[in-house]
């Protein structure tokens, strides 16, 4: 009910939303992932639909309540969320890429489930695509794309190098220590060079916050 009396500045906008951590799978059941929780990909993706927008949400597999009025499409690969996220990109107005992708995969599947053996397994990775690095040479001037960077040092001056190098508008950098918990802090990075800080709050509230940046200039 609260959502509903918020102004709706992204009324007729087309939004794509990624979220939670791709899994990797060796087998039938095991896999290489990550501790994403998926819950601020879920938190902009609910926002922007309280704020009007119509919203795409592509999930990597997480525990959360598929948000209301949102589509979602579920994925479980690195390979499959770019499959998807390419479908759509053209008819997007802004992306938010807030999925944990997995940088590598394992090289081989094994349909059946291995077995333990006597000898030390080795599992040989390769890398899986940049999505956002393949959005950021399709984007068209009329799209907004917002990427992410978890950082464990030199937030700022790594999250920089990923704007720039992924031709992003901007960049969401936060320190490892919000991945997966309930608060989010951080900062808002533009590609003109403006930096904003974000005060630690709920994950609602910061997407909340890095929407509203979209539409005030004055940050
Ligand atoms: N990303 C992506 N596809 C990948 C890896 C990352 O789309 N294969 C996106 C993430 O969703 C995020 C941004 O790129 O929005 C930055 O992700 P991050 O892991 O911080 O950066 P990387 O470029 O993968 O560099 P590194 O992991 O070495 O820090
Ligand atoms: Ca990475």
């Amino acid at each position: 009910i609260l959502y509903s009396i918020l102004p709706k500045p992204l009324k007729g906008k087309k939004v794509l939303v990624t979220a939670g951590g791709t899994r990797e799978f060796l087998d039938p059941i095991r896999y290489i992932s990550n501790a994403s929780s998926g819950k601020m990909g879920y938190a902009l993706a609910k926002i922007s639909y309280a704020l009007g927008g119509d919203v795409l949400l592509i999930s990597a597999p997480t525990c959360l309540k598929k948000p209301y009025g949102v589509k979602t499409v579920d994925v479980v690969s690195a390979e499959d969320m770019y499959r998807e996220v390419m479908n759509h990109l053209d008819d997007m107005d802004i992306v938010i890429m807030n999925a944990a992708v997995a940088d590598f995969k394992p090289e081989s599947y094994s349909r059946k489930k291995l077995k333990k053996a006597e000898e030390k397994p080795v599992i040989n990775l390769e890398p899986n695509p940049d999505i956002l690095l393949e959005i950021g040479k399709r984007k068209r001037d009329d799209q907004i794309v917002i990427g992410f960077a978890a950082e464990s040092e030199k937030l700022i001056e790594n999250a920089k190098d990923k704007l720039k190098r992924k031709n992003l508008d901007i960049i969401v950098a936060n320190l490892l220590e919000v991945f997966s918990k309930e608060k989010h802090k951080g900062v808002i990075i533009f590609s003109d060079g403006r930096i904003t800080e974000i005060p630690p709050m709920d994950k609602e509230e910061s997407a909340y916050f890095i929407l509203n940046k979209l539409f005030t200039k004055d940050s």
